[in-house]
């Protein structure tokens, strides 16, 4: 194996046993002679450990609140009675504390005793060997024998539960420290795990006596990873072993951006656990990341690249070389032929912020056009243009730390619990601590109800009306005189705020004006704008609910409106945040994915900025912005566009209106993929050249906080070349060399070229840990929260924002509205998590649709059914639910074979052309199986597919 730096040892992090006290005041106690100072609030424990004093713990952790069960924490106090807890005694001026005597150690090891006569004696076989805590306090306290016998009752014989694929549950093995029930509780907010039962009997139960997978547990991990015996347990560290060395990298799922060790034995990853120093997650992490890596090692993975002529004909393994000059002869050929702009570029939001601005150099340098784009076209375009519009900047105002400070949460078309888990913990915790909630969506997501929180208002609009509500909001806000005008006089444009507060105190923006068509009760969305403009710091947190709309960017402006009119902008606790999706889609954006911008959102017709991009690349560069995807598309079904090179994504399963994407696709003569796995792109495709996994390169991603972190190899490419690598030599063919030898000289290119990077190197990155942008001289270790003190655009702009209806109508042949999302366990297309065990929760799309519309249809749970709109047909099964509004149908999007995106049209943001997948009117009728569409797609693809393994030998 190849690494580009010495393997490291395995990462061991400090376990302080309680979480850290926030105070500022400090106290100052004498712990075994030694003077220590630290946080009032602070426990014994924790200041014990800080000052390097290790105190035998089992039941607490600092993931989670003390609790005081195990007794083996025990000190004394000088002129204080007894041995008290040191996890649950906090710190006190001038105490003095002894952590070993005679009597505490003669105390603990009875307790010691006592669980070690209840626990199985197969320390040498067992998975945790060496990486257990009881192993390690029984040697801890000196334990060298047990008095007791095994006769008597104890709990070594109960069966384990073996039911989640990820780990398993071994009660033999647990000695009831409850840190599993408080990690799900305090650290999850999922509750699914109890203690049943009382004294000798007690025992863990997930849910009522239930199975992990029968219960509400959502195997986020964080149980497993508080577990400090082997009771739960990764069943890859009972396959594998325990892992030796690991390496600190960044989730490559979404846009929460978790950090983990990866943890290796050898050149085998063995687990992802959850980094305590990463500053997105804290230490949590979610199914997905924490577990659904398998995809990395998958037998579909293609490691080779291929190339053929037609898209009927079978693929053709070849070498890299031919590969690659095959697709650079292509391209030349193909703008010989049909002039310069005829080929373009696809960047990836899920590869890193160093390979997607490779891509985008390739494009306008080695291409000489600026058709370049990403999938942030179909995601969050619009909130790029709208907060650029009236902030300043396309990106969200706060840290993920932020939420803590919140009195009220706004969540806006979004669903955080399955969309960003990990902040949606954090959420919960805060919602937990009394901060109030209000959810504007069409579908009862799991946040408006969730042990231990209520949403105080929900407005469950009809798709399409985002911008109506949003504007209702504001007309309560300035009729009622609940503007903050003292916020708005020093840091808005005046004469913009006084056309905005008279738009929108007019009549037909009232919430009883607009409540017959949003189908929200106004009287819901007058208390929803009271509690949000005077409840205290509100943040408003929104996803794709908002953006992916013919309105898309209307509506970004309208929370932007509502966050300037109130004040709620500019410090901790309030905000305007998009929940952005992929791993690494701000990045791609802050890169210059876009056809119109080069990295830090400076438009291409700037010429300061064009020469400068001009003089370091030696290339005279395109002043006018290239094509965008759908546009791309457009013109090669009019034959004006031949060649693609797509890094990473899979339009034809996520871009909306599948047919015509499929056109465009069949139109071109070169379509060129980069990829995991034979994706559905791939089935349109003349080359394919196999991609690399997050675990095989060097590099950064981008989070939805503007967050960088490090990505970090751990593994040499199984298929050779990371994707950086692969953009090089494509480029070098093409006669445009990128001499670049490693990612960290593509980040110094990126700070040296844009302002918000300027401070940013793979240096600071390792030793800060990560850093959030602008990062530059004015903030040399970044800005957590933007705006402070003023918008970057100099005064925050408001805009008016008209309502206007979508074109896309119900009517008596399509009456229901269909609207998409995402579900926990699956992830986008579902490339990466439909090739690993999280299949188990999420086998197949399904159609939500309410009782009353599926038995006007005779339609019953789980009956096959045609969804159909204007542009196209699918079948998929139904799930007869109430969590949908009469009128409204949903359906995610993971599993090709549903290929939701048959039926999504071509309407789109009038701003940015992001597709608008939220509202297709449809009808749903019972079926009797696939379409017609759906039948001869398979067939398609299944011919498409073909691989000659027997071509490269017989040439
Ligand atoms: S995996 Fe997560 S949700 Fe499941 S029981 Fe453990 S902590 Fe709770
Ligand atoms: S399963 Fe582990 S964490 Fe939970 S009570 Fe048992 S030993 Fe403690
Ligand atoms: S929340 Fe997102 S970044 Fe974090 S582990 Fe889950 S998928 Fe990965
Ligand atoms: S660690 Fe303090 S009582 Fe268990």
């Amino acid at each position: 194996m190849s690494l580009d730096h010495e393997p490291m040892s395995l990462i061991q992090e400090t376990d302080y046993g309680t979480p850290r006290a926030k105070s500022d005041k400090t106290v100052t106690l004498t712990i075994d002679g030694f003077p220590v100072t630290v946080a009032e609030g602070t426990s014994i424990m924790r200041a014990a450990i800080e000052a390097g004093i290790k105190v035998p713990k089992l039941c607490a952790t600092d993931s989670v609140e003390a609790f005081g069960s195990c007794r083996l924490c025990l000190v004394e106090i000088q002129g204080r009675p007894g041995t008290p807890a040191s996890c649950t005694t906090p710190v006190a001026e001038g105490l003095v504390v002894s952590t070993q005597t005679d009597r505490l150690k003669k105390l603990r090891r009875g307790v010691m005793e006592l669980y070690i006569s209840d626990h199985p004696l197969d320390c040498l076989t067992c998975a945790a060997n060496g990486d257990c805590e009881l192993q390690d306090m029984a040697g801890a306290v000196g334990l060298r024998e047990v008095r007791y016998g095994y006769d008597g009752a104890n709990h070594l014989g109960q069966a384990k539960d073996e039911s989640n694929p990820y780990f398993t549950f071994d009660p033999s093995k647990c000695i009831v420290c409850s840190r599993c029930v408080r990690a799900c509780e305090e650290v999850q907010g999922t509750f699914a795990l109890t203690i049943e039962k009382r004294g000798f009997a007690s025992k863990v139960s997930p849910g009522m006596g239930e199975s992990f997978l029968d219960s509400e547990c959502v195997s986020c991990g964080a149980c497993v990873q508080a577990c400090p015996t082997a009771t739960l347990s990764e069943k890859s560290v009972i396959e594998i072993g325990t892992p030796e060395h690991s390496v600190v990298t960044t989730c490559a799922y979404c846009g929460v951006g978790c950090s983990f060790k990866a943890e290796m034995r050898g050149d085998e990853l063995v687990r992802m656990v959850p980094y305590k120093d990463g500053k997105a997650n804290r230490g949590h992490s979610c199914v997905k990341g924490r577990f659904a890596w398998g995809y990395a090692t998958h037998k579909e993975r293609i490691l080779k690249p291929m190339i053929r002529a037609r898209i009927t004909d079978p693929w053709r393994e070849v070498g890299w070389d031919e590969a690659i000059a095959h697709t650079a002869s292509e391209f030349k050929r193909i703008q010989a032929k049909y002039g310069r702009g005829s080929i373009g570029g696809i960047t990836s939001s899920r590869c890193t912020n160093e390979e997607t601005y490779l891509v985008q150099k390739l494009v306008r340098a080695g291409f000489g056009n600026n058709n370049v784009d990403t999938c942030a076209r179909v995601c969050h375009s619009p909130t790029g243009y709208g907060l650029k519009t009236t902030f300043g900047t396309s990106a969200g105002t706060q840290d993920f730390d932020s939420v803590e400070q919140a009195d009220v949460i706004m969540i806006v078309g979004a669903n955080p619990t399955d969309g960003h888990p990990v902040f949606a913990s954090r959420m919960k915790k805060r919602l937990r601590q009394g901060a109030k909630l209000i959810v504007v969506d069409p579908r009862r997501t799991d946040i408006v109800r969730t042990p231990h929180v209520e949403a105080q208002v929900h407005l469950p609009l009809l798709p399409g009306t985002n911008v109506a509500v949003m504007t209702a909001l504001a007309h309560v806000i300035v009729t009622e005189g609940l503007v903050n005008e003292a916020f708005v006089r020093a840091n808005c444009e005046l004469d913009d705020f006084a056309e905005w507060a008279a738009f929108v105190s007019e009549p037909q923006n009232s919430p009883e004006a607009v409540e017959p068509f949003t189908g929200v009760p106004a009287a819901d969305v007058r208390v929803a704008a009271r509690l949000y403009a005077t409840g205290g710091n509100a943040a408003i947190y929104y996803g794709l609910g908002v953006t992916e709309h013919s309105q898309g960017t209307t509506t970004v402006m309208a929370i932007a409106n509502l966050a300037m009119a109130t004040g709620n902008i500019g410090r901790p606790g309030v905000g305007v945040n998009p929940l952005r999706g992929q791993n690494n889609v701000q990045g791609a954006c802050d890169m210059g994915s876009f056809p119109h911008e080069f990295s830090g959102y400076r438009h291409v017709s700037d010429a300061a900025t064009r020469q400068a991009f001009e003089a370091l690349w030696g290339v005279p560069l395109e002043s006018e912005p290239g094509l965008r995807i759908p546009n791309m598309l457009d013109a090669a079904v009019a034959g004006t566009f031949k060649g693609l090179y797509v890094q990473g994504e899979d339009i034809a399963q996520s871009d909306p209106d599948t047919q015509h994407v499929v056109a465009g696709l069949e139109a071109m003569e070169c379509v060129v993929v980069q990829d995991l796995f034979l994706n559905e792109t791939a089935n349109f495709a003349h080359v394919f050249l196999p991609g690399s996994t997050f675990l095989e390169k060097d590099g950064t991603f981008t989070n939805a906080e503007r967050r960088i972190n490090r990505v970090r190899k751990v593994m040499a490419p199984r298929n050779g070349l990371a994707d950086w690598e692969i953009t090089v030599r494509l480029s070098e063919a093409l006669g445009y060399p990128m001499p670049y030898k490693h990612p960290s000289e593509i980040m110094d290119e990126i700070a040296r070229m844009t302002p918000t990077f300027k401070g940013v190197s793979y240096a600071k990155l390792d030793e800060l840990g990560s850093v959030q942008w602008p990062c530059n001289d004015k903030a040399p270790e970044g800005t957590p929260v933007m705006h402070i003190g003023g918008f970057v655009r100099g005064k925050g702009k408001f805009m008016i924002t008209e309502y206007v209806p979508t074109d896309e109508r119900t009517g008596p042949r399509y009456p229901l509205l269909l609207t998409t999302g995402r579900i926990l366990s699956q992830y986008n297309v579902g490339a990466q998590t439909r090739r690993t065990a999280n299949v188990t929760w999420h086998r197949e799309d399904v159609l939500e649709i309410h009782p009353h519309d599926a038995e006007q249809r005779g339609i019953r749970d789980g009956d096959l059914v045609k969804l159909a709109s204007r542009v196209g047909a699918t079948s998929l099964r139904a799930v007869v639910t109430d969590r949908v509004a009469p009128g409204v149908v949903y359906t995610t999007f993971h599993h090709p074979v549903t290929q939701a995106n048959v039926v999504t049209t071509e309407f789109s943001d009038w701003a940015t052309n992001c597709p608008e997948y939220k509202v297709t009117a449809v009808q749903v009728t019972p079926s009797n199986g696939p379409t017609e569409w759906q039948d001869s797609y398979e067939e398609h693809a299944r011919r498409s597919r073909r691989i000659d393994i027997h071509a490269e030998a017989a040439r």
